[in-house]
């Protein structure tokens, strides 16, 4: 019985640091929205004035705090929620910015950073200390919750008012905007192009004061917070502003992240759909730098369908699309609202809607995060609900809703069936009304059916899956609707009628006669990182995975998951090879192993002409950093930047302490590649820190 009751424990431990996110729910929380556990840090002294106890300016603090979160904790593992993704908890702005009507405004939200390295005092304690934030971490880790935090290193606080975008460390002044005689900042006006690669990572978001990543001091800084946030126990990061920052220090941070502790990141790259200019941008970025990223097309789709009503074909395209594209596409962060767009039901007032586009982030592909109160059917409407009325404070805790059964029934299966988490998606049924659509891991089956038509049923016809031949009832026992399915030989299910505004889900698992891979996590990294593989049918004994020729060294193994360290083999995209203890292979799946660890690198060549509107010059190489002297968008690196023609530069993150080698290519509008002459560049990364090189383009 001990001994079992420690197997347990071992277990939950386990799962816990895990590195694969794909079978978690994610709760969004907005921290001074949720719930206020202790009054003695509403009103503190070096930010006092700051907080509204009425809750009627909705610019102000309302008393939210990390012990409510913590108070709350039995709700939401009640719910089935595994992780909760917290507004950002450090240090913010001191002081009231009034706004142009000349009302109190604070930094609530957590988006105005003045110091990384201690938590907020009206989330925490007056010290600004990280009790409170302890606290709260182990008490989600006893409730098998994983921790994300908000972490905003794009700037601090506004760059022309209340702290001047004052940063400190732990306590100590560092620099103002306008007192930044080490150039901490990045002095540019506000972007107007939000399509100029140039303007996105290297002007000013909104006022905020834009902190430069490729100084020294604020490399090591920004990374040395996250380190502190890993030591204090942070599952995994939600990076704000990710399209903001510069790309190629986002590479060398997740590394960091990643040589920290196991972890998973996911970044807020803001995008409308995948006809986005910077799409391609986008998913090379997450193909390519270890960092995940929000899924703002797939949000999109999901708003449009349910809310307004447009044919399910948008969704099922963006699937498609998507999938195509981003190489672990189940890691994307799929989402119906977030506190930066009205709420779902401020959009349309119709809680079968938001039940039908919650069971549908719950089984689509992707990881789903759920916004705070969604589940209490939450939302204010003034001025059409966006900033700041999509955030009210947390109304009602009741676990009766029928949204709150639906994610709590949901997560359940997720954990259960890993076609939610790693299967393929394949569309069964569709009209403007209907989708009906199948998840498939092996042999574990979800087939998910949805009528969003408020009025009118639909007999379905012709529809075929690839669940085994039986009788299936609704998993959701009706709960929107739904009832059973007959699937005959073939994968043919008898005709039925899917009444109006419901959601059915039939599924079955089977055992695994192989091993059976789903996951990676990081999905990059250079040789003794700790890497996590995730599936099923392992077996209890220890087999071995497979980098080429080379065994990696294994740190765990279980039925499930299976944890190692990246060999010493030679840096570039291996296919990675996971066999049971028989010998038997299992599917193999995708990882990069750098040349070392990232030190972020700003590559300048001067005089690289003449190109042509539309003609980029990219950066290639001998390691798989520089892409191994490809000539593609996806393989090169770049596009650079050309904010002084004929002058391009580039923000690159090159492996530390290594010799490499390098030229710059022109990659012309119409595809054709130039490359410069003469002998390749070199140079030697610097072991810590950060690097620069500035050469001439050689004719
Ligand atoms: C995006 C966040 O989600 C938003 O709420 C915030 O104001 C900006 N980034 C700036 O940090
Ligand atoms: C091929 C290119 O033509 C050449 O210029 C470059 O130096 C090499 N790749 C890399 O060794």
């Amino acid at each position: 019985m001990r001994l079992m009751r420690l197997a347990v424990a071992l277990l939950v431990a386990l799962s816990i640091h895990a590195q694969d996110f794909k079978k978690q729910v994610i709760y969004q929380i907005i921290t001074d929205r949720f719930f206020n556990g202790s009054s003695t840090n509403d009103n503190p002294s070096q930010s006092s004035g700051l907080f509204d106890s009425t809750h009627t300016n909705w610019r102000l603090y309302w008393g939210g705090d990390l012990a409510g979160i913590q108070q709350k904790m039995s709700y939401l593992s009640g719910m089935g929620v595994t992780a909760i993704w917290i507004s950002p908890p450090v240090d913010n702005l001191n002081l009231n910015i009034p706004d142009s009507g000349g009302n109190a405004t604070a930094a609530y939200h957590g988006y105005a950073a003045r110091d990384f390295k201690r938590i907020e005092e009206h989330f925490g304690d007056a010290s600004n200390t990280w009790t409170a934030f302890d606290a709260l971490v182990s008490a989600a880790h006893t409730a098998g919750i994983k921790v994300i935090v908000d972490f905003a290193p794009n700037h601090t606080n506004d760059n022309s008012a209340g702290e001047v975008g004052s940063l400190y460390d732990a306590g100590t002044f560092m620099a103002a905007y306008n007192n930044d005689p080490n150039g901490y900042f990045h002095h540019n006006a506000n972007i107007t192009d939000w399509n100029d690669r140039y303007q996105l990572q290297y002007y000013t978001l909104f006022n905020l004061s834009e902190l430069n990543q490729e100084n020294a001091t604020i490399d090591g800084y920004l990374k040395a917070a996250l380190l502190a946030l890993s030591q204090h126990g942070v599952d995994a990061f939600r990076i704000d502003a990710a399209k903001h920052i510069t790309w190629g220090w986002e590479y060398s941070m997740d590394n960091a992240i990643f040589n920290n502790a196991p972890s998973f990141i996911f970044g807020e790259w803001y995008q409308g759909n995948t006809s986005d200019s910077l799409y391609h941008d986008s998913y090379k970025f997450a193909n390519r730098s270890g960092m995940s990223l929000l899924d703002f097309p797939m949000n999109t789709a999901m708003r449009d369908v349910f809310a307004s009503n447009t044919n399910f074909s948008e969704i099922d395209g963006t699937l498609t699309t998507e999938n195509g594209n981003f190489t672990w596409a189940n890691d994307l962060v799929t989402f119906v609202d977030n506190h930066d767009m009205p709420r779902f039901l401020s959009v349309n007032n119709n809680n079968n809607r938001m039940h039908e586009a919650l069971a549908f982030l719950l089984t689509s592909r992707g990881i789903p995060s759920i916004y705070y109160g969604e589940e209490q059917y939450l939302h204010n409407d003034t001025g059409g609900g966006g900033d700041p009325y999509n955030r009210p404070m947390m109304s009602s805790f009741t676990t009766t809703t029928t949204a709150y059964s639906l994610i709590h029934s949901l997560a359940t299966l997720r954990q259960q069936n890993p076609a939610l988490a790693y299967g393929t998606t394949q569309q069964r049924w569709i009209n403007n009304d209907v989708y009906i659509f199948e998840r498939k891991f092996f042999n574990d089956v979800a087939l998910i059916a949805i009528n969003k038509n408020d009025t009118t049923g639909y007999s379905i016809s012709g529809l075929t899956t690839a669940l085994p031949v039986a009788a299936y009832s609704d998993y959701l026992s009706g709960l929107l609707g739904g009832s059973g399915i007959t699937v005959n030989s073939g994968g043919a299910v008898s005709t039925f009628t899917l009444p109006a505004h419901t959601v059915a889900v039939w599924q079955s698992t089977a055992s695994a006669s192989a091993p059976q891979v789903g996951s990676i996590g990081p999905t990059i990294g250079q040789s003794g990182l700790k890497v996590t593989i995730a599936g099923k049918g392992f077996g209890a004994s220890t087999g071995s995975v497979l980098f080429g020729a080379t065994s990696a060294s294994i740190q765990s193994w279980s039925d499930t998951s299976v944890t190692f360290t990246v060999p010493a083999v030679t840096n570039g995209v291996y296919q990675v090879q996971l066999k049971n203890s028989g010998g038997t292979n299992a599917n193999t799946i995708q990882f990069t192993v750098l040349t070392a660890k990232l030190i972020p690198v700003t590559f300048t060549v001067n005089n690289a002409s003449p190109t042509s509107v539309g003609d980029y010059i990219f950066l290639t190489g001998n390691t798989i950093e520089l892409g191994n002297w490809a000539t593609t968008f996806d393989g090169a690196v770049g596009p650079m930047l050309c904010p002084n023609y004929p002058n391009w530069f580039i923000n690159a993150a090159m492996p530390a302490g290594t010799s490499i080698q390098f030229k710059f290519i022109k990659i012309a509008a119409n595809g054709t590649v130039t490359w410069e002459a003469g002998a390749n560049h070199t140079y030697t990364v610097p072991s810590s820190g950060t690097g620069s090189v500035n050469v001439n383009w050689q004719y």
